[in-house]
């Protein structure tokens, strides 16, 4: 099935919009407390064409959270720059393990190199300075292109909002460029394990990411997105007749739209073999690695967030103001609400349980603590 086919058009003059607790009730993989039965009417968002988005596959992004790249033919930089870094990482991941441990950090995931056994190898580059040598070309290329495709893509989903393109690229334009500083911006290189044998394996757990779109490119097909209508993981990147990439919407534009564009859950899962279009075909022998590339665009720590300056007809009055924050203080309020599936396993049965916990206390005051509602949700990165 094709994503057009899963996307339900919006015809009439008025959308009903969801309140953003009967948003969060719609993917069950996750929990969340629903607070009232509020309902509010909004105008539609207003039509813009997102950048290497087909028009059949647009309406995805904000109905779902994902939707599908699909590059320009014959050529194209992005599918280009992404093939230069599929080589380079796999050149990396390849080398001793005494090497890569040196580009390990005390932040795990957000930086550096690390590995999770049975899971993944994953190295989260920020900077030219924390990038391997053996990456620094690819990835510096890559990451121009990437960055620049979601920057223009922000702007799209702004004017989308009813707002200037530059009251989200704000967010964005500052990490367009892989440089010498770190910005909250990442780029991802992961090696998953398991892609041998004969059951599928879930290599990362149900999540949604926490910044503003991320940009996920395979080499085989792993990605499952959650499709909100009927209730289940959806194999995107087996839909794929040829190269594409996948756009998913993170946790912070949900919060700074105010729930116009879901967050976009997915995960990744090991399949035993590769199916092929052509059932006459047999199947492609199953590979022993998956590779991907992760561009995680979020919002740049300093640029201030207030939501009354977003407001518009089309995101409606926000159900939870931001006011006098900065998008780092933003971002952190919503990372400590969830635990990271790209920590060891035990880290992140500890991580789960101490959320729950602190979802049990705050819902025991709930009413009495404004900020309960960054709690609500027991999920992870
Ligand atoms: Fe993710």
């Amino acid at each position: 099935m094709t994503v057009a086919a899963k996307v339900k058009s919006i015809t009439s003059g008025l959308l009903r919009r969801r309140s953003a607790d009967n948003v969060e009730k719609d993917q069950t993989h996750d929990q969340h407390v629903q607070n009232d039965e509020q309902e509010v009417f909004l105008p539609p968002l207003r039509p813009v064409a997102l950048p290497k988005v087909l028009p059949s596959h647009q309406y995805a992004l904000s109905e779902h959270g994902w939707t599908t790249v699909t590059y320009n033919e014959p050529t194209d930089n992005l599918h280009e720059a992404s093939q230069a870094l599929f080589q380079a990482s796999q050149a990396f991941f390849d080398l001793p393990q005494s090497y890569k441990e040196t580009f390990k950090t005390e932040i795990g995931s957000e930086e550096g190199w690390s590995r999770i056994e049975g899971e993944k190898e994953l190295i989260t580059l920020r900077c030219l300075g924390n990038t391997p040598k053996e990456l620094k070309e690819a990835a510096s290329a890559y990451w121009a292109e990437a960055g620049g495709l979601l920057n223009e893509t922000l702007g799209r989903i702004s004017e989308s909002l009813g707002l200037p393109a530059k009251s989200l690229t704000q967010y964005s334009e500052p990490c367009a460029k892989l440089g010498s500083e770190k910005t909250a911006t990442m780029l991802r290189l992961f090696r998953y394990e398991g892609f041998e044998g004969k059951e599928s394996k879930t290599v990362a757990e149900p999540h949604r990411d926490l910044g503003l779109l991320s940009l996920v490119n395979g080499d085989t097909p792993g990605l499952e997105v959650w499709d909100r209508n009927v209730q289940k993981y959806y194999q995107l990147e087996r839909t794929y007749a040829r190269p594409a990439g996948s756009l998913l919407v993170g946790r912070q534009l949900e919060r700074l739209s105010n729930g116009r564009y879901v967050s976009g859950g997915h995960l990744v899962r090991s399949y035993p073999e590769e199916i092929t279009s052509d059932p006459t075909k047999p199947p492609k022998p199953s590979r022993p690695y998956r590779f991907s590339i992760v561009f995680v665009l979020r919002a740049h720590s300093p640029i201030p967030v207030d939501t009354d300056n977003l407001t518009t007809s089309i995101t409606g009055p926000y159900k939870n103001p931001l006011r006098d924050i900065t998008a780092n203080e933003l971002f952190s309020s919503i990372q400590s609400a969830h635990f990271n599936i790209n920590t060891h396993i035990e880290e992140r049965e500890v991580q789960r349980q101490r959320l729950a916990e602190q979802k049990r206390q705050l819902e025991e005051t709930k009413g009495e603590n404004e900020k309960a509602v960054e709690y609500q949700t027991v999920e992870a990165v």
